[in-house]
């Protein structure tokens, strides 16, 4: 199955942080795979810009090192790799200064789509909008890009949305949440609200609970010192699993238009009922032989941040009232695995007699690594024996049913810059959205610096803490194994 790829408008792209470590890693060999792909044409300009010195020559370079070690594919494509390469440029520039801006006007061209990346520090943003405004580089039809983290608590985001709405509108701001790009998150919209048939079971009378899983094997080695100031709530649930959350559990938006998707996502958060302290677990992973604890990492052996999370929640409304929804997220944990279950409730009356160890319909819809969903439903153990119930899964690899395609599933960051150069910000987080998310976080992580609650150490290579599995256990339920 061929996918068509529709060319996108011409586009001048300036990436500030252009030499930076998402540049490298992931904006720069995202827009190459969308060149590869024909999406982005030879009309496109992309303009790196940053503190250090350096010729157009020089950037080139970098970024030809950049395709070959994460483009895989197409990155092997020499005469194509050239070719995107002429349309790079580089212009050094002070954020806060004077130095290069006049140059970096002299780079951009009237009538094309205009888009400015704010890959640096947050500390950035502020001035960068400034000074696009005031040396008359951005105009009513530019757009710009923020990166994470957008704000540390409500007070700062509200004053960050502030500023940039001093020189732009909000329909100029793109607020970047990498999970919104995953392909399979994406499809969560699709299979929710494409399909007749789970929309019907999807509240709390057929839903027993929804479990959202973020794990990952990695630590924080590197950086540490600078991920402890935010920790995992900050982290990975105020932005990441809260998008999740907003998706498995809106209401049906009507149409497909950003606003429409935007004003139901921000209805959840709205509803979401402050977190009871008893319903949350916090930990570090300890250390073990080769490998440094957490607070190692952090340095800082006194650090109370988390680098695991895993709470309960609940959603006041009509649809939700009653289904908790689990989330958990932590690093160093036994295997990389992200998925959404959504456990439903048993059938009101078995009229196979009790079926001790049945466990009932559960739709995983797993987002990385093998993207795919998969049903678990009820069938009858084959034999001439009694009739006796087990469950198999309705697997449905993506891998599998759509080939090579699937194979190659785009990296989140070339679908938003498409969509940033397409203007559409269906997959961009609104201001409210965000400031909303910060006002429900606050208090959490306000009652535990006051508490001086000290998280539960976890051994690397396991599933978090055993109180995050009692989160559970004591409610009749169990997490599902964290496995590829
Ligand atoms: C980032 C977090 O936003 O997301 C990282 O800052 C985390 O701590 C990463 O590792 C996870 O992203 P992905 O796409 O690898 O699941």
């Amino acid at each position: 199955m061929v996918s068509r790829v529709i060319p996108v408008d011409p586009f001048d792209l300036v990436i500030f942080g252009g030499t930076g470590d998402l540049a490298r890693r992931k904006i720069l060999p995202g827009i190459y795979r969308r060149f590869w792909s024909g999406q982005v044409t030879g009309d496109a300009r992309i303009i790196g810009a940053s503190r250090k010195e350096m010729s157009d020559e020089d950037y080139r370079a970098f970024v030809r090192g950049a395709i070959a070690e994460f483009a895989i594919e197409g990155g092997e494509d020499g005469d194509k790799v050239e070719e995107f390469l002429e349309l790079l440029h580089y212009v050094a520039i002070d954020a806060t200064g004077e130095g290069g801006w006049k140059d970096l006007r002299r780079h951009l061209r009237g009538h094309v789509v205009r888009a400015f990346n704010f890959s640096v520090g947050p500390s950035l943003f502020g001035d960068l909008a400034e000074q696009l405004h005031r040396n008359k580089i951005a105009g009513k039809h530019s757009r710009i890009v923020v990166e994470k983290p957008f704000g540390h608590d409500l007070e700062s985001a509200v004053e960050l949305n502030r500023t940039l709405r001093k020189y732009f509108r909000e329909d100029q701001i793109y607020r970047i949440d990498h999970y919104l790009g995953k392909e399979t998150v994406q499809n969560l919209m699709a299979v929710r609200f494409g399909n007749i048939l789970f929309e019907p079971l999807w509240n709390a009378q057929f839903v027993d609970h929804v479990q959202i899983t973020v794990a990952e094997t990695v630590g924080v080695t590197g950086r540490g010192a600078y991920y402890d100031k935010s920790g995992a709530m900050r982290d990975m649930v105020q932005n990441h699993m809260m998008q999740l959350l907003c998706l498995i559990a809106m209401e049906p938006p009507h149409t497909f238009e950003p606003d429409a998707v935007r004003d139901e996502k921000l209805k959840v958060i709205r509803a979401l009922d402050p977190v009871d302290p008893g319903d949350i677990v916090r930990g570090q992973y300890g250390a073990e032989e080769g490998i440094a604890s957490y607070v190692e990492d952090a340095e800082d052996e006194a650090s109370l941040t988390e680098c695991f999370i895993a709470m309960k929640l609940h959603i006041s409304n009509w649809r939700w009232k009653g289904t908790p929804f689990y989330l958990r997220t932590g690093k160093r944990l036994k295997a990389r695995a992200s998925e959404i279950a959504v456990v439903f409730k048993d059938p009101p009356h078995s009229i196979f007699g009790p079926q001790e160890d049945r466990r009932g319909n559960v739709l995983v819809i797993r987002l990385q690594p093998n993207e795919g969903m998969k049903l678990r439903v009820t069938i009858k153990e084959p034999g001439p024996g009694g009739m006796r119930l087990i469950e198999v899964p309705l697997d449905m690899s993506f891998a599998d049913a759509l080939g090579a395609e699937a194979q190659a599933v785009p990296d989140a960051y070339e679908r938003l810059i498409m969509d940033v150069i397409r203007g559409n910000q269906t997959l961009f987080m609104r201001g409210d959205e965000v400031e909303a998310a910060w006002a429900w976080t606050d208090p959490i992580i306000a009652g535990w610096t006051d508490r001086g609650d000290r998280p539960k150490v976890y051994a690397p290579g396991s599933a978090g803490p055993e109180e995050a599995l009692m989160l559970l256990y004591r409610e009749g339920r169990r997490w599902r194994d964290i496995k590829e």
